[in-house]
């Protein structure tokens, strides 16, 4: 019953959360993503000359990487790491 609780505050705090959160993305970033990016350099691979063209497909590319990896993330987490690349790197108006 407990744990039947706690689901469902986690669920309520993730719905209102609709802002990406930056500093979670940069933190589940450095924790899962920067392994394989940094056997180069892992901002290269996010401003090289053909890097990922929008938005759009930033989302795209971590949810395929997300599921390669299997980490089964929320949504809200892909988004928040989307959020923190573009602000970091890419930089598109949104
Ligand atoms: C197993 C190694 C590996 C891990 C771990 C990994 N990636 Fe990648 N990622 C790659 C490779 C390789 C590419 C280049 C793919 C290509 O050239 O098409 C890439 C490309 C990308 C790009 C596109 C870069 C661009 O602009 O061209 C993004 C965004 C990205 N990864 C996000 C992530 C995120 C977010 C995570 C963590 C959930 C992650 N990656 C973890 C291997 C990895």
């Amino acid at each position: 019953m407990r744990s039947v609780m706690l689901l469902g505050l986690a669920l309520s705090l993730s719905a209102a959360a609709e802002e990406p959160d930056l500093d979670n993305g940069a933190f589940l970033h450095g924790d899962h993503c920067i392994e394989c990016h940094m056997m180069d350099d892992h901002e290269a691979l996010y401003s090289r000359e053909n890097r990922l063209p929008s938005r759009f497909r930033i989302n795209g590319q971590v949810s395929a990487c997300v599921q390669a990896l299997d980490l089964g993330w929320f949504p809200e987490e892909e988004s928040d790491v989307a959020a923190y690349l573009n602000a970091t790197y890419y930089r598109y108006e949104d």
